[in-house]
């Protein structure tokens, strides 16, 4: 009886959603309204979400197809974060106007710089199109049928759906196909940049600082959408308008406290909550670690670089920023899903739903099917990823692939197309070839030669042969392919017909790329991976449904699929480890204690230390009074006591336990009341595993405070007229 009791409450603990664990359809948000309400939220489900009036999902804009963001006025200004603006800073700009380093502010309308290629996404409205996305699905369909009529059905729907408007529509399947949900939308294509702080805000702590906390980055970068004289999205003009959302966000400036209800409204863009014990095993413990290694690798050679020149470090941030991001939250995912027990929590799980599906035809084996799929994928799996880790590490491979592809063409309209695009390529390679193949050989060779001695690269020397010499033969495969040498190079493309094919596919960078595509794109190979996924992909809609028919009670939440959600919690420290807690907020002070000036992502702005100084923080910081303590501090030499004094400080960040992910960045940290507090921007690094499952005393997500946001428009940047265009709101007196 006892053990009986033990097992449901393992159950509901860890199948039922945690507290604070979910990403909610905000159609759907009824459901949690009752808690959220007692979680102490002022507000309604429909002042978040309603089809007939302006709500707060009106504000919310899908950044791109990566991000999210919100309008805080009515005229088209809305707020994001840094790093998701990135490439649009950087893409404006040049030495002589560094807005990466030296930060952007628009003075006037007219200053906005126009992005191309940039798109902000209004929700319109969502519907459940379960019925009739699987309509004239017959019980015994294939699995292909079944694609085929679904792939049918939502082409009509959404035709139908957007017939005679500007919207687009799409479809998503939510717990793996069980239910579709229509999402009709409006995009908008003129989208300009307003302002960015310098990177030593808008980055600060940089990659040394990402993925924890405590944090001190200033996350945040604003654009303007501007439409037509209709307010309907249209490609840039200069004609255009500054676009009137139909709802922006208010600004709370009563700051937060411990405790305190928050909830993020964004687009997180995959979770895998459901998924087996097999699955977490191949991500936690086999994938992750072989990433984790290659890229240790990567990074070691381009951080030398970059610590050497600044044209080196910009010609190398954006692409560190990324391989790192990846590589430190794979760290955390692992050891947090190992700390948890997590393969053996799915393990224990899995065994009580084998136990309740054993009478139930259509559920009984469904897992030790998907214990088969994983079996058959996962070595396949790891070839694919040693070859998009490693093969692919250098550019030097990635270039061999382009080469590849024109050796194997055999017309001659596209072998000029060809010839021509890698030329242009070829002369911009080249440009500072000397200084970049000390990077990428080294990171050629030693991710090349890593892969070999895991016994994945056997094409290169058998298991005898001595490092030395396999290290030998890379270098040699550099220095001796005609890609690395830019007359021959040139020589080559310029006579290039398609008889050189044969003199191109005997360069040795050319063979060793194809052998090693060879081994992991193996057309078998490659047959039983697509056959096993399409199985997990069936199975996991089998089994998800089982898991909800065996515990009907819960409301369980899909995955992320990068459409619009909410996560919702409150304001928490953690303890990250014994002895640790973490203080749910930080502030300029601990700017101050990180700065330094000979560490590059530690560099503080002059501007921010005076006003640091001075205290100097406007109706942003904050003012504690402190009494009964007697104070020493020292004014020059001279030595001065008080009691009774006044604390002024500067929130920069706060954490919180809202579920979010990669897609949740730029995303409104919304109060109780629905109003802007901060930009959602990270996680940390002990909650990374949260993905795949969530454990509310370690996953926290990383915010920006919006008061530090708008004190670097104002006090910082001198852009007031910024914060004038925000409707800012004060509650409680201080
Ligand atoms: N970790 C955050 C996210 O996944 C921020 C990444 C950008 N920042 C960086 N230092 N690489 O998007
Ligand atoms: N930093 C992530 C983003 O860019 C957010 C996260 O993974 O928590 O969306």
């Amino acid at each position: 009886m006892k053990k009986i009791f033990l097992l449901l409450t393992m159950t509901a603990l860890f199948f039922s959603a945690l507290a604070d664990e979910g990403m909610w359809i905000p159609m759907l948000l009824g459901r949690n309204e009752a808690d959220m309400q007692k979680a102490g939220m002022r507000i309604t489900a429909k002042d978040i979400y309603d089809i007939n009036n302006a709500c707060l999902k009106d504000a919310i804009l899908l950044f791109n197809q990566g991000c999210t963001g919100e309008y805080v006025s009515d005229e088209g200004l809305f707020l994001t974060n840094h790093h998701c603006g990135y490439s649009y800073i950087t893409s404006h700009s040049t030495v002589e106007h560094d807005y990466l380093t030296n930060g952007f502010w628009a003075m006037s309308r007219s200053e906005e710089l126009p992005c191309p290629g940039l798109t902000a996404t209004r929700l319109v409205r969502m519907e459940d199109v379960t019925t009739q996305v699987l309509e004239g699905i017959s019980p015994d369909a294939t699995e292909s049928e079944r694609n085929a009529i679904i792939e049918r059905n939502i082409a009509k729907i959404t035709s139908n759906a957007v017939k005679g408007t500007h919207y687009k529509a799409i479809i998503k399947p939510f717990y793996y196909g069980n239910q579709y949900f229509m999402y009709v939308n409006e995009v908008f294509t003129d989208v300009r940049l307003v302002g960015a702080p310098p990177s030593n805000i808008g980055k600060f702590g940089g990659d040394t600082d990402n993925w924890m906390w405590p944090r001190h980055t200033g996350d945040f970068s604003m654009f303007r959408v501007y439409a037509d004289k209709d307010n309907k999205p249209a490609n840039y003009s200069p004609n255009n308008k500054p676009y009137k959302p139909l709802k922006f966000l208010e600004i709370s400036l009563d700051g937060i406290k411990e405790g305190d209800f928050t909830f993020v409204f964004g687009y997180p863009g995959t979770t895998q909550r459901y998924v087996t014990s097999d699955a977490v095993e191949l991500q936690a413990n086999i994938e992750n670690p072989i990433r984790i290694n290659l890229r240790t690798i990567r990074l070691k050679h381009y951080n030398n670089a970059m610590n050497q020149s600044p044209a080196q470090r910009l010609k190398y941030a954006s692409r560190v920023a990324s391989i790192a991001n990846g590589w430190k939250k794979w760290q955390g995912e692992t050891l947090g899903i190992n700390r948890l027990k997590g393969v053996e929590k799915k393990r224990d799980f899995e065994q009580r739903y084998q136990s309740w599906a054993n009478d139930k035809p259509q559920y009984y084996n469904v897992l030790s099917q998907l214990r088969e799929a994983y079996k058959k994928i996962t070595p396949i799996e790891v070839e694919l990823v040693y070859f998009q880790e490693a093969v692919r590490a250098s550019d030097f491979m990635n270039r061999t692939q382009m080469f590849l592809s024109l050796a194997n063409l055999d017309d001659d309209v596209s072998i000029v197309a060809a010839v021509n695009k890698l030329k242009n390529a070829t002369t911009n390679y080249f440009k500072d070839f000397d200084q970049h193949t000390v990077v990428d050989r080294a990171i050629f060779i030693e991710t090349y030669l890593y892969m070999w001695q895991a016994g994945y690269a056997p094409y290169l020397a058998d298991k005898s042969a001595s490092k030395a010499a396999v290290e030998k033969k890379l270098a040699d495969i550099y220095d001796k392919s005609v890609l690395n040498n830019e007359r021959k190079l040139m020589d080559l493309l310029n006579k290039y017909t398609a008889k050189s094919s044969k003199k191109l596919k005997s360069d040795p960078a050319l063979k060793l790329y194809s052998d090693a595509y060879a081994r992991a794109y193996d057309a078998q190979k490659i047959t039983t991976y697509r056959s096993a996924m399409a199985d997990i992909q069936r199975l996991m809609r089998t089994y998800v449904k089982g898991m909800m028919e065996m515990q009907p009670d819960v409301n369980f939440f899909p995955d992320a699929n990068l459409t619009l959600r909410v996560a919702y919690g409150h304001v928490e420290g953690f303890r990250p480890r014994d002895g640790v807690y973490y203080k749910p907020y930080s502030t300029l002070q601990g700017i101050m204690e990180k700065e330094n000036p000979d560490i590059y992502d530690y560099v503080v702005e002059p501007k921010l230390k005076e006003l640091y100084a001075f205290r100097d923080y406007g109706q942003y910081g904050t003012t504690t009074t402190i009494s009964d303590t007697i104070i020493t501090e020292m004014n020059g030499d001279q030595i001065i006591q008080y009691k009774n004094h006044t604390v002024k400080d500067m929130p920069v960040g706060f954490i919180a336990t809202n579920h979010t992910t990669g897609g949740n960045s730029g995303s409104p940290v919304l109060n109780a009341d629905g109003r802007l507090i901060g930009l959602n921007f990270d996680r940390c690094w002990e909650g990374t595993m949260s993905d795949l499952l969530f454990d509310p005393d370690y996953c926290r997500n990383i915010c920006l405070d919006i008061r530090y946001c708008l004190f670097i428009i104002d006090k910082f940047a001198g852009a007031k007229h910024l914060v004038d265009e925000m409707t800012l709101v004060k509650n409680s007196a201080e």
